[in-house]
C-alpha cells in the first residue's frame, strides 16, 4: 500500500523515513504531487493543523497520508512561537532569523526551559483522521552550537544532554525527540491497519 508524507520540509521527510519503517508500505512524499497546492496552516493548535495537512492530501491525492505539524514551546515566553515556529521572524520561514529572535526574546532571561511539541496526524483516503503526539523537553542555549539538522536545532539541548539537537548524530535525535516518540506511537498504533489496509 501507498503512504504518501504530506510535507515539503526536506529534513523532517528524513526523519520520518528514517523512524516510520514498516516494511509493507510504500512511502512516497508530496514531490510525486508537484500540482499540489501547500496546505494554509492556520489552526489553533498543531494537532489541527497536522489534522488538516494530512486531510487535505489525503481528499487530493486519494491515498493514505501521514502529516507532522511541530513546534517549540518556550516557558518564558508562555509557549511562543508555539504553532507559529516555522514564520517566528515572519515570511518567508528563515531558521536563522528564527533563532536570533528568540536568543533576542530570552536575552538576560534564567528561565530556559523549553519544549518541543510533534503531532503526527493520519488520514484515510475519504478524510477520516486520528492523530498521536510526541514532546521531548530541554533547554534553550545562550547561543548557537552545531550544525546538524534543522530550525531551533542550534538552541535546544535535550534533557539529560549537555549538547544541542544540532551537535547530536541523527540516529541520537531520532532515538529522544518529539518526531521520534510520536512515530514510535504512530507505529504501535497504526502498523497493523496500514498493513491490512483496514479503516480509521
Ligand atoms: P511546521 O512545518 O509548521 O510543522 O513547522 C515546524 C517548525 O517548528 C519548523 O520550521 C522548525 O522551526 C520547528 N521545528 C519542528 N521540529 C523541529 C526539530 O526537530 N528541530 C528544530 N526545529 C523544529
Amino acid at each position: 500500500m501507498k503512504l504518501v508524507i504530506a510535507t515539503r520540509n526536506p529534513n523532517k521527510l528524513e526523519e520520518i523515513r528514517a523512524i516510520f519503517q514498516i516494511n509493507s508500505l510504500e512511502i512516497i512524499d508530496l514531490r510525486s504531487y508537484p500540482e499540489l497546492a501547500p496546505t494554509e496552516e492556520d489552526g489553533a493548535t498543531f494537532e489541527e493543523n497536522a489534522i488538516k495537512k494530512a486531510r487535505e492530501a489525503a481528499l487530493a491525492t486519494g491515498e493514505w497520508v501521514l502529516a507532522d505539524d511541530s513546534g517549540l514551546a518556550v516557558e518564558a515566553l508562555h509557549g511562543e512561537p508555539g504553532v507559529f515556529s516555522a514564520r517566528y521572524a515572519g515570511e518567508p520561514s528563515d531558521y536563522r532569523a528564527n533563532n536570533a529572535k528568540l536568543l533576542d526574546a530570552l536575552a538576560g532571561q534564567t528561565t530556559r526551559a523549553a519544549v518541543f511539541h510533534c503531532v503526527i496526524a493520519l488520514s484515510s483516503p475519504d478524510g477520516t483522521a486520528r492523530t498521536v503526539q510526541g514532546i521531548c523537553r530541554g533547554t534553550i542555549t545562550n547561543t548557537p552550537s552545531g550544525t546538524r539538522g534543522f530550525g531551533y536545532d542550534p538552541l535546544f539541548v535535550p534533557e539529560g544532554n549537555t549538547r544541542t539537537f544540532a551537535q547530536l548524530d541523527a540516529e541520537h535525535k531520532n532515538a529522544i525527540s518529539h518526531r521520534a516518540v510520536a512515530l514510535r506511537l504512530a507505529i504501535s498504533e497504526w502498523a497493523t491497519l496500514l498493513d491490512n489496509t483496514g479503516s480509521l
